[in-house]
């Protein structure tokens, strides 16, 4: 099974998952803070991923996806919605980006309050 790693200031984590799972099922099943804050449904994108390996055993894009994310913050070529890019065979690296690990935090408020007072939180932009 293909393996899928998900990295940020927070995150260091990898999952094995079947072929067909989504970026965003993947990050739940091994506890990585990825945003979502439509539940996956491509209605934000607050999944926005940056993805710096395996992007093209990654599905197609769907119209729905490329529009949702003309609407996030700092696309680029690598960008993905994680609730709507399933993997493929090949192994795959992710960053989270700001946008979306700031959606975490902010479902998350005791976890983002634990962070700020450490320091290991200044903010979206401010890393
Ligand atoms: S969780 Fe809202 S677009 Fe992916």
């Amino acid at each position: 099974m293909p393996k899928v790693r998900f990295k940020s200031p927070l995150d260091d984590v990898e999952v094995e998952v079947p072929e067909g799972t989504t970026l965003l099922e993947a990050a739940e099943l091994c506890g990585a803070k990825l945003g979502h804050a439509c539940g996956g449904v491509c209605a934000c994108s607050t999944c926005h991923v940056w993805v710096k390996s395996g992007l093209s055993s990654l599905s197609e894009q769907e119209d729905a996806e490329l529009d949702r994310l003309d609407q996030a913050f700092d696309v680029r070529p690598s960008s993905r919605l994680g609730c709507q890019a399933r993997v493929g065979s090949e192994d795959v690296e992710v960053w989270i980006t700001d946008e979306s690990l700031s959606a975490y935090l902010d479902e998350n408020p005791p976890l983002r309050r634990r962070l700020e007072a450490e320091g290991r939180w200044p903010g979206p932009g401010k890393r």
